[in-house]
């Protein structure tokens, strides 16, 4: 094995993340990687680095031969599919952070790795600093994983926190997040749960082998999340959270989600604030695992960055080991979720969507109601998604089977409430 491979980058992007690895990189010598070309597409921003790094052309990293790892940490989609895409046909390692990239394209830059037989590695597009790919790739190997969930976007958590805990106008909170680094360069595919969304794509693939795309999950964020439901979730003793989860089924098919959720005292996910992220696994005998750290900014995730360069030293690749070596199983939307909506108006409530409604409360300004809903109902309308309705799930919402009898008499016990 070439532990002392020596690797010349060229690096694409000196947003928050490229600056923060450029740093890291010159503190940590031993590495043996060193950063030959930076392509940049504002030549007149200012940057801490010398001048003759900076080029406009892809080209002169795509074309230059000495160049053996592209690091890819820009944030125009497209542009980043068309220099993954060609660094890895033209045999060179690549390493990106970026989230969008990969879950819209999985198949094809899973394809990719396999013709051209070059490492593709992406720590840091999920959850920042935590090493989650590469934990459920190796250490995770097997078919006893349960579950996967947890918070995976720093912006979204940060604007929970200081919303919620400090009281600080949603506007202020994403300001802060966007100045901090945090929020993507379009901050509604953060709020909006998009972003989420992208990341549970990706660990779908290290978890499950499921190659799926985000447009076919059920998703949400926070953007219609009320002052009213916090109320709700302290008198509870509840935090809102934005959970991403990816869940096994008693019929070995997933249930997988991106929606806000009412979490309690005594789970870990709880008193994860800010920034921070953190992912419950679930798995047959080891029962629940903890991963916790910073899921955003420059270092954090420029540390995750370097994890990867690092790997590629000894020839690192993700195997993709359960889509090759174990049978892999699908997606399921055939489950119910129990949730709170909260509304100013109930007539925007799909009252008939619900299987049965075990709560109403009616106030002066908001009402709310917790009732079970099939997840495909949910999958295949947005009247919950519409200004001025919230939907939160309570903290255990997925229901696999429902009896008739429990529909009729809880029907029965709640006619008339409504
Ligand atoms: N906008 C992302 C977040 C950056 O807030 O989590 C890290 O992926």
């Amino acid at each position: 094995m070439s532990t002392h491979k020596q690797l010349t980058i060229g690096l694409f992007g000196f947003g928050v993340v490229g600056e923060g690895l450029y740093k890291i990189l010159k503190q940590t010598p031993s590495l043996n990687a060193t950063i030959k070309r930076i392509v940049i597409k504002h030549p007149d921003k200012k940057r801490n680095a010398p001048a003759e790094y900076f080029t406009q052309l892809a080209d002169e990293i795509l074309n230059d031969e000495s160049i053996n790892v592209v690091v890819e940490l820009i944030d125009d989609a497209e542009a980043a599919h068309y220099i993954v895409t060609t660094a890895l046909k033209k045999g060179k390692a690549v390493v990106s952070a970026n989230k969008k990239l990969i879950a819209e394209h999985l198949e094809e830059l899973l394809a990719l790795q396999e013709q051209y037989n070059v490492p593709f590695l992406y720590e840091a597009s999920v959850a920042g600093s935590i090493p989650i790919l590469r934990n459920l790739e190796e250490y995770y190997d097997n078919d006893l994983l349960q579950s996967v969930s947890g918070i995976v976007n720093g912006s979204t958590n940060f604007i929970l926190t200081k919303i919620f805990q400090e009281k600080v106008e949603f506007v202020e909170a994403l300001l802060q997040a966007q100045q901090l680094g945090f929020a993507e360069s379009n901050p509604s595919l953060d709020v909006l749960g998009i972003d989420a969304v992208n990341k549970l794509t990706i660990l779908l693939v290290h978890a499950y082998g499921i190659i799926s795309n985000p447009k076919k999950l059920l998703y949400s964020g926070i953007q219609n999340i009320q002052l009213t439901d916090a109320k709700v979730a302290a008198e509870k003793d509840y935090q809102i959270k934005l959970i991403a989860k990816a869940s096994k089924l008693k019929n070995g098919k997933i249930a997988a989600y991106v929606l806000p959720q009412f979490v309690t005292a005594d789970t870990q996910l709880y008193n994860v604030a800010n920034e921070y992220n953190g992912i419950v696994i679930e798995s047959g005998f080891s029962d629940k695992q903890f991963f916790y750290g910073k899921g955003a900014g420059s270092f954090p995730t420029a540390s995750a960055v370097l994890s990867d360069i690092s790997a590629l030293r000894y020839e690192y690749r993700y195997e993709y080991k359960k889509k090759n070596h174990h049978q892999v199983t699908e997606i399921s939307n055939d489950y119910y979720l129990k949730v709170y909506v909260s509304f100013d108006n109930i007539k925007n409530v799909r009252k008939d969507a619900f299987e049965w409604i075990e709560e109403y409360h009616g106030g002066q300004q908001r009402s709310y109601l917790v009732g079970v809903i099939h997840a495909e109902k949910l999958l295949n309308s947005d009247w919950w998604k519409q200004h001025g309705i919230s939907l939160i799930l309570t903290p255990e919402p997925i229901i696999e089977n429902i009896e008739y009898r429990d529909v009729q008499k809880r029907s029965l016990e709640l006619a008339g409430v409504v």
